[in-house]
């Protein structure tokens, strides 16, 4: 499907969004004010707009880094293991960590990267997500912050990609259900 020629039906508009990011980073930065220092760990390619927007309206310090996974090609592919291919730059000993995503689907990225960030020492590790999709979760994981649980659809836009298409998308949209 060319992005050009379907504009994705809306699931949430920029308006939901922005209330919700707000809501977010409000509660982070109540959560955080007294536990410092605190490293935001975003997970690329997908968190790179919610990051975006989250970040600049935290009222505490903070510093940001970032990891990317490869795991899913597009809704015909099953999720797998999901590969780190970008390891974070600076050392999260002794600091508050958040690791920032843009959906938990199975849970499995975030599980795995939960244990990898719990290996590096941090003084407290916590996980937020915008989105997350209570139907398909295989996995217990706890996410500390979540922006929209969602029905189980393949989302796309404000980051998320169909096959490295849509991110720009203003809104969250949907395409299709999820593979099972
Ligand atoms: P999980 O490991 O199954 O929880 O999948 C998490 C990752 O799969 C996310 O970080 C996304 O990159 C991708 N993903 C899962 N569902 C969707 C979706 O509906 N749209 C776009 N990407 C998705
Ligand atoms: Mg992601």
């Amino acid at each position: 499907m060319a992005e050009k020629e379907c504009q994705p039906p809306v699931l949430i508009d920029e308006a939901a969004l922005a209330r919700r990011v707000t809501e977010l980073a409000a509660a982070i930065s109540a959560d955080y004010a007294a536990k410092q220092p605190l490293a935001l760990v975003g997970v690329l390619k997908g968190v790179f707009i919610f990051m975006a927007d989250l970040v600049r309206q935290l009222t505490v310090p903070h510093q940001l880094d970032f990891v990317a996974v490869a795991s899913y090609r597009g809704t015909d592919t099953l999720p797998g293991q999901p590969q780190l291919i970008l390891d974070v730059a600076t050392d999260l000993a002794g600091r508050h960590v958040l690791l920032v995503e843009d959906i938990v689907d199975t849970g499995q990225t975030v599980s795995c990267l939960m244990q990898l960030l719990a290996e590096r020492h941090p003084a407290s590790l916590r996980c937020c997500s915008l989105l997350r999709k209570p139907e398909r979760l295989r996995q217990t994981v706890t996410v500390d912050y979540v922006g929209f649980d969602i029905p189980d659809v393949w989302v796309v836009g404000y980051g998320l990609d169909y096959d490295q298409q849509y991110r720009s998308l203003p809104y969250v949209g949907f395409i299709a259900p999820s593979p099972t």
